[in-house]
């Protein structure tokens, strides 16, 4: 079942401005853990925006669990849970008054929001902070019991806008295994990043956004298999003319997929960079080439974005 269809969505912020989201379309299945991944400014934001109803888009739609978001933005907002990337959170409340008035906001109550307070806390593990007010709280806690409103009502769909920016590690690695756990309990969730370590340890399906265009989006594997799924060897020779020499020389080498050189920088595509070295060092020194540098990458997620963008996903 799709949780999210989004088709052909476009947002301009100015009339003569750029597409802050160009063109986006995709979807989310029952169950999955999908991530857009894209460095800041992308449209991650936006997107999300837009989905849960707090921004219409320019052009183009979506259905969010079967509702749509131009025209059934009260269900849409019922249906799901949102941790925005700008806290919302009272300062002079208690962790728990947090809890409640939103929960309330969202049309929560009585018996039950109370139950599901002290769960949400234990969960969070803000329990012991309960009745502290927010503005003596850490970031690391702020993040968490923001999730932990988003979670209030059990949605089967949460969407969270980048949630471990600027924390602690303890609570970046407390948010990271509670979204997998919740999602292993049945929860669909819509998780921006610009880490691509998470969107890797995350994502069943992965979605790279730039400049407001969805690039690419795939499992971590297909995204893989766009660069080639090989590791790759980078040497640097002193002798920029032993570039094209080299390459010629190790085109016989067990595990080669392809070879390139670039004046004295050669770039080798191979099952095992390790197994290749011992021999592609050999037909350097036979052909009287010396090594200024060796670079051994593995496929990730930031050599996909580099290969689509030819930039770096860092910067
Ligand atoms: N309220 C706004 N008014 C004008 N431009 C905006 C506004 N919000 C975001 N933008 C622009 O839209 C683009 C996408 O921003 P955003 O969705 O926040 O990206 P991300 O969340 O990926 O960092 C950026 O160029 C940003 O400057
Ligand atoms: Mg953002």
């Amino acid at each position: 079942m799709c949780l999210v269809q989004a088709r052909n969505l476009i947002k301009r912020y100015t009339a003569d401005g750029p597409n802050a989201v160009d063109d986006v379309s995709f979807e989310i299945y029952d169950g999955e853990i999908f991530s857009l991944l894209g460095p800041n400014g992308a449209g991650k934001t936006t997107i999300i925006s837009m989905l849960s109803t707090l921004l219409k888009p320019t052009g183009g739609t979506a259905t969010v669990n079967g509702h749509d978001i131009r025209t059934q933005a009260m269900a849409v907002r019922r249906s799901i849970g949102v941790v925005p990337q700008e806290l919302a959170l009272y300062a002079e409340l208690s962790a728990a008054e947090n809890l409640r008035f939103w929960g309330e906001m969202r049309g929560l109550g009585g018996a039950a929001l109370g139950g599901e307070i002290k769960e949400k806390l234990a969960l969070m593990d803000l329990t012991e902070r309960a009745r502290d007010r927010v503005e003596t709280f850490s970031g690391g806690m702020k993040r968490r019991l923001n999730l932990a409103i988003g979670l209030l009502g059990n949605p089967p769909l949460i969407m969270l806008d980048e949630p471990t920016v600027a924390i602690d590690p303890q609570s970046r690695r407390y948010i990271l295994d509670y979204v997998k756990a919740l999602n292993q309990k049945g929860t669909s969730i819509l998780y921006t990043t610009h880490y691509m370590e998470e969107a890797q340890e995350l994502s069943h399906r992965i979605g790279i956004i730039d400049h407001g265009k969805l690039i690419t989006l795939g499992t971590l594997q297909e995204l893989k298999q766009l660069v080639g799924e090989h590791e790759m060897l980078k040497l640097q020779l002193y002798q920029s003319e032993g570039g094209q020499t080299l390459t010629e020389a190790v085109g016989e080498i067990k595990g080669l997929h392809r070879a390139s050189a670039n004046d004295g920088e050669v770039t080798l595509n191979v099952d095992a960079a390790e197994e290749a070295l011992p021999e592609v060092l050999s037909k350097a020194s036979e052909l009287g080439l010396s090594i200024r540098n060796i670079e051994i990458r593995e496929p990730n997620l930031e050599t996909v974005f580099l290969h689509l963008t030819g930039r770096a996903l860092r910067d």
